[in-house]
């Protein structure tokens, strides 16, 4: 076969990864832990032709920047070097959600294009493969190939650092409601943003603790302890904006909207209704909550002046084949 698609999901952070120990192979200075999105996801159709001179690439409808291009065709040569095949391709990309705002379009991206790349160029590579060549292209893409909840584990090798799933997709009823604020690209791309993450004065004493919380939030997550849970991911979103903010020059990726958001959400679990925030590179708010509250959540959160939409996940397989 010298074409495929696969449809991969993008995947929220609880435990982040901010910071590479080694930016070519993206190995990042930490461990992760992440949930796949039900309702965010890239479907991406790659071919091999020998009638094409380069590589091409289409985005939502549109003809890639070079940038892009260039980005893409990199992990292209990564997936033709290990099938020896020197055959240009075609690319097209959709995803369903607004690109660059914080939730992971590379992700999503990186993984679908790696699945059906990979198959396209006649490849047969297991999860692990797939997880390690992902990674590749965009770090947290690595996490988009298993199912459900995902750990990508640090290493100081390229073949020891890939994701694995924790739990599946239907492990546990949670929902992230994500709330979009803002839906134009940002200024500052996560590969830039995690090259300054060690300017920050924060930044080390951030890393020294991480492998403990990585722990101590899969101990929470395997005892269901959703409020254990919400506070050590939000407490943990903020740290990673901290270090952002501090970095020189400093990332400021929140909106007004943003933090008029987080009050709101404490707010209302001060009055009993429990949900929890966590951010991104970007400026929208992903609540997270049980099930059984996200109706009266995702209303609240609609009201809110500034939120332009709220997109409901649950927790999703990796990526497949379509
Ligand atoms: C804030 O995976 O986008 O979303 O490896 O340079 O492509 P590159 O970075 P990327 O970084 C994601 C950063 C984050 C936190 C996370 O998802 O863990």
């Amino acid at each position: 076969m010298d074409k495929a698609t696969a449809k991969a999901p993008a995947n929220i952070a609880f435990i982040k990864y901010w910071g590479k120990i080694n930016e070519d192979l993206r190995l990042p200075a930490n461990s992760s832990v992440s949930m796949n999105l039900s309702n965010a996801s890239t479907t991406t159709s790659v071919e091999f032709d020998t009638k094409y001179t380069q590589d091409n690439l289409v985005i939502n409808n549109k003809v890639a920047d070079t940038g892009e291009i260039k980005r893409v065709s990199e992990h292209l040569d990564r997936i033709r070097k290990k099938a020896r095949i020197g055959t240009f391709a075609r690319v097209i990309s959709k995803n369903n959600f607004p690109k660059g705002a914080g939730i992971a379009s590379s992700a999503s991206g990186f993984a679908a294009l790696t699945l059906a790349a990979s198959k396209a160029a006649g490849l047969n590579l297991s999860k692990r493969e797939l997880s390690i060549l992902a990674r590749l292209g965009s770090g947290s893409a690595c996490r988009s190939i298993p199912d459900g909840f995902v750990e990508w584990k640090k290493a100081s090798s390229s073949e020891g650092s890939f994701a694995y799933s924790l739990f599946p997709a239907n492990y546990w009823d949670i929902r992230d409601l994500i709330a979009i604020v803002g839906e134009t690209s940002k200024k500052v791309g996560s590969p830039e943003g995690h090259a300054l993450a060690q300017s920050s004065p924060f930044y080390r004493r951030r890393i020294l603790g991480m492998e403990k919380k990585v722990k101590l939030l899969k101990s929470v997550l395997k005892r269901e302890k959703f409020t254990e849970f919400g506070e050590l991911l939000e407490e943990e979103a903020i740290n990673m904006h901290l270090v952002m903010m501090s970095s020189i020059p400093p990332l400021f990726y929140w909106l007004p909207e943003t933090l008029e958001i987080i009050l709101n959400i404490r707010g209302w679990r001060e009055n009993g209704l429990e949900c929890y925030f966590t951010i991104d590179a970007g400026p929208n708010v992903h609540v997270i909550c049980k099930g059984k509250d996200a109706n009266k959540i995702k209303s609240r959160l609609i009201a809110l002046k500034g939120v332009k939409r709220v997109l409901v996940n649950r927790p999703a397989r990796g990526a497949r084949l379509i």
